[in-house]
C-alpha cells in the first residue's frame, strides 16, 4: 500500500482483481507492497483500482485501500479506467460469463482457471480475438513454474517431441506425505485445502482431471493437438495404496502423478497416471506441492522445470507478471500469432491409447501353492509381455488365507496387450484380487 501511495505521480495502468481467495489475495499483496517491482519492469505502477469479491464481509487477511472492494462486477465493467483485470475465479460459471462481460468491457483479462480454458478455451479466445482483447495465462499451468511462456516463447524453434511432467501441486503433495509419513489419504487431503493447495472441488485433484486439464492446455501450445482434456486416459491417486508405494520403494521407485504428452508412430500419446519414477532421477526427487515439466525439444534437447506448482504466492507470481506484461503490451501482441485454441487444423492428432509402450508394475493377490506363477507368466507371454522381474512375499513373511501378493515388473510392452492379459489373469482361479498396473519412467 506504502509503494501505491508513493508510486502516485508515475505513469499507472488501472487493474482489477476479481476473485479474492487464496489466489486473488496474494496478488493483492504483490500490487500493494511490491509496486516498485512493476515500475522496475513495466515502467510503470499497476494501479490497483477495484477487487470484485461475492462476500463483503469474509475476513480476507489483506489490508485493501478504502473503496477498492466491492461486490459490484460493474464497479470495474462501466469504469473504462480500467484496463486489466485479473479473474481469479474458480470452475466454470459464473467465471465463464464474467470473463466473456469483462473481455465484452474492453478489458483484457489475465486468469488462473485452466478449468475454464479446458472446457471453454475456443469460445473465449475467439471472443477475445474479435474484440481484439487478449487472455493471458500463465498461472494456469504449474502455478510459479514460467512454462507457458517458455513453451510458447523461448522454446518456439523447436519440434517439441515429449513432455513428461507432474502437474497438480496437490496429489505430489499428498502422495510425498504418505511416502514420508504413512500419513492416511483424507488427512493429507484436508492439509492441502487449508494449505490453499487444493480445488475448491478436490477431487478433481485426487482423480488426475485438473492434471488432465493442464496436459490438453500443453499439448495443444506444444504440438498443435485438439484434444479435450476429458478424451485424455486419466487415472488419479485416489485409488492408490500405501502397500504399493512401500513395493515401489524396494524396487527403488516413487510413485508420482505424471502426465504424458509423446509423440510416437501413431500420432500424440496422451495420458496422466500415478507411475512408477526411478529413484535419483529428477522427476523423482520433486516433492511436496512441487510441479516438474521435462521437455525434449529437437533443438535444444531436454530443459527440465521445477518448482511449486500451487499455492498462494508462487500463483500470484504467474498472475502479476502476466499483468505487467499485459500493461505494457507483450500479451496482446503474442496472443494475435499464438495458435492456442485458433481455427487453424490439429497438426496432430491423439494416438490410440492401446498402441502406446511402457514398463508396467503389477500387483497381484495370489493363492501361495505351485504352478500358480506359471499360470500368470504364461498368460503374459501369450500377450507378448515380457518379465523383467517378479517378487512373490506378504510384508510379515506369513500368508493370509494363504493369499500372498504378487509383484511382477515387465520389460516394455503394448497398453491394448497388457489390458487384455490382465483380463485373462483376474479370471484365473488362483488369483484373488483385480491387478493393480501401474506404468514405469526409468
Ligand atoms: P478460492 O476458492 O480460494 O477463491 C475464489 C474467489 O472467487 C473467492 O474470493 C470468491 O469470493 C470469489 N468468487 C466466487 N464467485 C464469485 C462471483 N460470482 N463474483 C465475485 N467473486 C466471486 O480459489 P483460489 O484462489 O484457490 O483459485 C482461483 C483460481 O485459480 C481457480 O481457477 C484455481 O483453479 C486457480 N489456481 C489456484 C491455485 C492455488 O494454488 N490455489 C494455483 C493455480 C491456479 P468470496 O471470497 O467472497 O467467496
Ligand atoms: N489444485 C491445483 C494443484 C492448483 O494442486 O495443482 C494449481 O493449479
Amino acid at each position: 500500500m506504502e509503494h501505491q501511495a508513493r508510486a502516485e505521480a508515475m505513469e499507472k495502468t488501472n487493474v482489477a482483481i476479481v476473485g479474492m481467495g487464496t489466489v486473488g489475495a496474494g496478488v493483492a499483496r504483490l500490487l500493494l507492497d511490491h509496486g516498485d517491482r512493476t515500475a522496475r519492469h513495466a515502467g510503470r505502477t499497476l494501479w490497483l483500482e477495484k477487487v470484485v469479491v461475492q462476500d463483503l464481509a469474509k475476513p480476507r487477511n489483506v489490508d485493501l485501500p478504502k473503496g477498492v472492494l466491492t461486490n459490484d462486477l460493474n464497479d470495474v465493467l462501466n469504469d473504462p479506467s480500467i484496463e486489466v483485470v485479473a479473474q481469479l475465479i474458480g470452475g466454470l460459471e459464473p467465471a465463464r460469463s464474467i470473463m466473456m462481460k469483462l473481455l465484452e468491457s474492453g478489458k483484457d483479462v489475465v486468469t488462473a482457471n485452466k478449468a475454464l480454458l479446458a472446457e471453454f478455451g475456443p469460445e473465449l479466445f475467439d471472443r477475445a480475438r474479435e474484440l481484439g482483447r487478449s487472455i493471458a495465462f500463465e498461472a494456469s499451468v504449474a502455478g510459479g513454474i514460467p512454462i507457458i511462456t517458455n513453451i510458447s516463447q523461448c522454446l518456439s524453434a523447436n519440434q517439441v517431441q515429449s513432455l513428461q511432467a507432474i502437474l497438480n501441486g496437490t496429489s505430489n503433495y499428498i502422495v510425498s506425505e504418505m511416502e514420508e509419513s504413512e500419513a492416511a489419504f483424507e488427512s493429507v487431503v484436508l492439509e492441502a485445502q487449508r494449505l490453499g493447495l487444493a480445488e475448491a472441488d478436490p477431487t478433481l485433484d485426487v482423480n488426475g482431471s485438473d492434471a488432465a486439464q493442464k496436459l490438453a492446455i500443453l499439448a495443444h501450445l506444444a504440438f498443435g493437438a485438439r484434444v479435450h482434456w476429458s478424451e485424455i486416459p486419466l487415472q488419479g491417486i485416489d485409488q492408490l495404496q500405501l502397500v504399493d508405494l512401500k513395493y515401489a520403494n524396494q524396487l527403488g521407485y516413487r510413485v508420482k502423478l505424471i502426465a504424458v504428452a509423446k509423440l510416437i508412430a501413431g500420432g500424440l500419446e496422451l495420458h496422466v497416471s500415478p507411475t512408477l519414477v526411478k529413484m535419483f532421477t529428477p522427476m523423482s526427487e520433486v516433492r511436496g506441492a512441487n510441479n516438474a515439466i521435462s521437455v525434449v525439444g529437437d533443438a535444444v534437447g531436454r530443459v527440465f522445470f521445477h518448482g511449486l506448482g500451487a499455492g498462494q504466492m508462487p500463483t500470484a507470481s504467474a498472475v502479476v507478471a502476466d499483468m505487467m506484461d499485459t500493461a505494457v503490451g507483450r500479451t496482446g501482441l503474442t496472443f494475435k500469432t499464438l495458435e492456442l485454441w485458433s481455427d487453424q487444423e490439429a497438426r496432430v492428432q491423439m494416438a490410440d491409447p492401446a498402441t502406446t509402450r511402457s514398463r508396467y508394475y503389477v500387483r497381484l493377490q495370489v493363492l501361495d501353492q505351485p504352478g500358480v506363477l506359471s499360470q500368470i507368466t504364461g498368460v503374459l507371454g501369450e500377450n507378448n509381455i515380457s518379465i523383467a522381474s517378479v517378487i512373490q512375499h506378504s510384508p510379515d513373511g506369513q500368508s493370509e488365507n494363504n493369499v500372498v501378493p504378487l509383484i511382477v515388473m515387465t520389460h516394455e510392452a503394448h497398453e491394448g496387450e497388457a489390458d487384455a492379459a490382465m483380463k485373462k489373469i483376474e479370471q484365473l482361479e488362483t488369483v484373488k484380487s483385480s491387478c493393480i498396473r501401474m506404468r514405469v519412467l526409468d
